[in-house]
């Protein structure tokens, strides 16, 4: 194996994350079976989920299936999921695992995060502003710890957390998150969070890895800027393998979302080059731009957040 095929991370757990992910979010519960079936038989070995994503029914009768036909084995892969915005209550955070754990029919998860530092009200549906309650992450973090020391969670971390947010949990956590799961592509590299997940040795992994293309309500044109397609051009790759391959160099996982068989399996084709050195500085020309503002988690008046700029603390 090429040195530097980067095929794995390692997090400050010791166990080793797969560093290319099939993400699942906007994967319709119809197709997002045949895209797990696909993706694992194309050779990935992570899958990243979450309850809320809607689909983990479908994903885990995927698995059974994979596992029943010995495609692959349990212990062959990384299964992540995610802590719902309604589950924050230290009393809720088991039960919302084992409902995960009973619909991906697994026994344990690799990796548990939780999803938002944002919080909904029990039983609620949607994100009626009405229905945020003010967050209380030490708490919820340590209905986590509980899950992590029970197995049943083999690391666990969180998602959308700001560098300020993990600074103040990192304070109180008796275990410190592995990983902190955020938008991340060459057009929102996360220079400072990255930095300070390093510092912290908390692993960055990143969704959104293509600028979420097929999203309507975002703003994407990560795989057409210029540097990507120069790029791209020269080393005789697409525009989304070249931006998987920059999210590996830079060293954060990728989770690349697709249904579709050959855009699965293009996105698998990172592993055997890599971008030199003279291309790879071109990527810091790019402007930056968040896609994913969580602009529904914000409300003048309810929750915990008056501003775009207070969920994030700035980093936006
Ligand atoms: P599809 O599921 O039809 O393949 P992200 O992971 O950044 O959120 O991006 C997901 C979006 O990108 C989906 O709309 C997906 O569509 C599309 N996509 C996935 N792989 C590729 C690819 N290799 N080239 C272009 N678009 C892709």
């Amino acid at each position: 194996m090429a040195s530097n095929e980067v095929r794995f991370f390692q997090l400050n757990t010791g166990a080793q994350i797969p560093s290319l992910g099939l993400g699942t979010w906007q994967s319709s519960p119809d197709l997002v079976g045949d895209a797990v079936t696909a993706a694992i038989k194309a050779g990935y070995r992570h899958i990243d989920c979450a309850q809320n994503y809607g689909n983990e029914k479908e994903i885990g009768s995927a698995l059974k299936k994979l596992f029943e036909e010995g495609v692959v084995k349990r212990e062959d892969l990384w299964i992540t999921s995610k802590l719902r915005n309604y589950d924050h209550a230290p009393e809720d955070v088991p039960e919302a695992l084992d409902r995960t754990l009973r619909d991906l029919q697994i026994d344990y998860v690799d990796l548990y995060l939780i999803h938002w530092p944002v919080v909904m009200k029990k039983g609620s549906v949607g994100f009626q502003p009405e229905n945020f309650l003010p967050p209380n992450i030490p708490s919820t973090w340590k209905a986590m710890e509980e899950l992590y020391d029970s197995g049943k969670a083999r690391a666990i971390g969180v998602s959308n957390f700001s560098s300020k947010k993990l600074a103040d949990l990192l304070e109180v956590a008796r275990v410190p998150p592995a990983v902190n799961q955020v938008e991340c592509h060459p057009s929102w590299q996360q220079d400072k969070l990255r930095a300070f997940c390093k510092s912290k040795g908390v692993h960055l992994s990143g969704y959104s890895p293509l600028g979420s293309p097929g999203t309507t309500w975002l703003q994407s044109d990560v795989l057409t800027h210029p540097v990507l397609n120069i790029v791209a051009d020269k080393l005789e790759k697409t525009p989304a393998q070249v931006a998987l391959r920059w999210g590996l160099q830079m060293g954060h996982s990728v989770l690349p979302k697709s249904t579709n068989e050959a855009r699965i399996k293009e996105n698998f084709d990172i592993f055997d080059w890599s971008i030199p050195e003279d291309l790879f500085s071109k990527f810091s020309e790019i402007q930056q731009a968040r896609l994913v503002r969580g602009a529904s988690f914000v409300h003048e008046t309810y929750g915990a957040y008056r501003s775009v700029e207070e969920l994030w603390d700035g980093e936006i």
